[in-house]
């Protein structure tokens, strides 16, 4: 069984065909930067962009969308974890946290799967804490500011990828689909 994975992001195709092979299913990558909707919830934005691409893409595929949501701050960035990032990026979140006791937050993926006919969504989640300074080296975007367990995902390196909302939305996916 083959299924493309279409991501502008090498990391993330990386991640998704180990996970795939463990499934027997061979994830191909196709390399594309998609218009990405804007909506109130991951589901709906990961939902519409691939409907926009089914149209298109006359076979399965999938994407997958993320976000960083903050209980202090009532779920931001959520949904718009990209822009935000892009715009004040993690020195911005660590300003707008200051002062607050509640550091909880939680990653959440949505992995949206076109199967030829119909969408179906999945969703993962891992639980941390914002941290009060960024650390670490590893990984990309928030990683260096979203504790988990006492270190950051920028200090766990290739750890980070056993305990993602990523690895638990794609895990979710394949052992739906797949594992029949
Ligand atoms: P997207 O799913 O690639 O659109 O991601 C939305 C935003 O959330 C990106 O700008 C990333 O900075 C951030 N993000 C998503 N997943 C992660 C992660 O695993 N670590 C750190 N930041 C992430």
């Amino acid at each position: 069984m083959k299924v493309l994975f279409i991501t502008s992001n090498r990391g993330k195709f990386e991640e998704a065909r180990k996970i795939g092979e463990k499934y027997g299913v061979e994830v191909e990558w196709k390399r594309e930067e998609y218009e990405e909707y804007q909506g109130n919830s991951l589901e709906e934005i990961a939902e519409k962009s691939a409907m926009v691409l089914s149209k298109k893409i006359g076979e399965p595929f999938f994407i997958e969308d993320s976000g960083l949501f903050i209980d202090a701050l009532n779920g931001f960035p959520g949904p718009y974890s990209s822009y935000v990032f892009k715009t004040i990026g993690n020195e911005g979140i660590l300003k707008l946290m200051e002062g607050k006791d509640n550091r909880e937050a939680r990653f959440i993926a949505v992995v949206a799967y076109f199967d030829g006919e119909k969408i179906s969504t999945f969703r993962g989640e891992v639980k941390g804490e914002i941290s009060k300074e960024m650390r670490g080296m590893h990984g990309f975007g928030y990683d260096p500011i979203f504790l988990y367990d006492g270190k950051t995902f920028a200090e766990m390196g290739d750890e980070k990828n056993k305990v993602s909302h990523r690895r638990k939305a794609l895990e979710n996916f394949f052992s739906s689909i797949f594992n029949q």
